[in-house]
C-alpha cells in the first residue's frame, strides 16, 4: 500500500526534490510512497497573499497566519486517510530511530514546516497532533526537518532499500551504532582492510562487526549500551575489543 505524505509549507519546490533522489526516488517509483505539497500561500484571499504577520506583544520577526495554514492542512487532511499530523518544530520530541519508527507505523503523515518566528500557537492547539524536533538547535524553516523525516521513515518501508538487510545493519536500528564499513582495493596509502573481511569466513565476519560495534558504541555513545543488557557473548566480544584496542 502507499504511504502517503503530505507537506504544508511556504517552499514547495524545496521539499520537493527530497523525492528526486536516491531511496526516496526509488521507493516513489515503486509505489512505496507518495508526496503531497501543499502551500499556504495558495489559501490567502488578499492581493499580497500574505502569509504571516507581525507579533501580538510586539517583538522581533513575523508569525505565520493561523487561516491559510488551517485550510491547507484541512485540505491535505481531506485527501489522505487518517494521517498523522505533525509540526517540525525545536520544541518537539527529539528525532532518533525509535520515533522514526512510530511515525512510519503511522497511516500516513501531514508535515509541517514552519518559517519566520514560526506558527500561530491556536494552529498548534487545534490542527497538530505532535511536534518533532531534529535536535537542539535552530533552522530557519521547518523544510530541512521535513525532508528528514521523509528520508528516515521511507528508509523503514519494506521494500524501500535494495538490500533488504542494509536498514537492519544501519546504526541504532539494533541499538548500536553501525560496524565500519570497506571497499576495494584491499590497500590504499599503506591502509589495508581487516584480515577478517577478506577470508570468507561468515561466521568470523559477523563476530568481528559485532564486536566493532560494540566497541564503537561503547567509545562514541556509551549512553546507548547496558552492559547490565549485554548477552554473555556481546560482553566478551566488547572485552576483547577493548583489550585490543587498549581502551
Ligand atoms: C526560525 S524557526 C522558529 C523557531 C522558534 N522561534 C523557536 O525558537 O521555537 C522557523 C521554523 O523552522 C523549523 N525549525 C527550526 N528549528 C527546528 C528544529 N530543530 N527541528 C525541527 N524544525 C525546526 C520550525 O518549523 C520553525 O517553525
Amino acid at each position: 500500500m502507499t504511504f502517503k505524505i503530505d507537506v504544508v509549507t511556504l517552499f514547495p519546490e524545496m521539499v520537493e526534490t527530497v523525492i528526486r533522489h536516491g531511496v526516496v526516488r526509488r521507493a516513489a517509483e515503486k509505489g512505496l510512497v507518495e508526496l503531497g505539497l501543499w502551500n499556504p500561500r495558495e489559501y490567502t484571499e488578499d492581493r499580497h497573499n500574505t502569509v504571516d504577520d507581525r507579533p501580538y506583544g510586539g517583538g522581533p520577526g513575523m508569525v505565520m497566519k493561523y487561516k491559510p495554514l488551517r485550510d491547507a492542512v484541512k485540505d491535505a487532511k481531506a485527501a489522505a486517510h487518517d494521517a498523522h499530523v505533525v509540526y517540525l518544530s525545536p520544541q518537539g520530541r527529539k528525532l532518533d530511530q525509535e520515533g522514526v519508527k512510530e511515525l512510519s507505523a503511522k497511516k500516513g503523515l501531514i508535515l509541517i514546516a514552519g518559517r519566520y518566528e514560526g506558527v500561530d500557537e491556536r494552529f498548534i492547539e487545534s490542527e497538530i497532533d505532535e511536534e518533532w524536533s531534529l535536535g537542539d538547535y535552530v533552522i530557519s524553516g521547518g523544510e530541512l526537518a521535513a525532508m528528514v523525516v521523509i528520508d528516515a521513515v521511507v528508509r523503514m518501508f519494506p521494500g524501500a532499500l535494495g538490500d533488504a538487510e542494509s536498514a537492519e545493519q544501519d546504526s541504532f536500528m539494533q541499538g548500536l551504532l553501525d560496524c565500519p564499513h570497506y571497499t576495494r582495493p584491499e590497500e590504499i596509502d599503506g591502509m589495508r582492510v581487516p584480515d577478517v573481511l577478506l577470508g570468507g569466513n561468515h561466521q568470523s565476519i559477523d563476530e568481528w562487526r559485532l564486536k566493532q560495534a560494540l566497541g564503537r558504541t561503547w567509545i562514541r555513545r556509551p549512553d546507548l549500551i547496558k552492559p547490565e543488557e549485554l548477552d554473555t557473548k556481546s560482553k566478551q566480544l566488547l572485552q576483547d575489543y577493548l583489550s585490543e584496542n587498549n581502551s
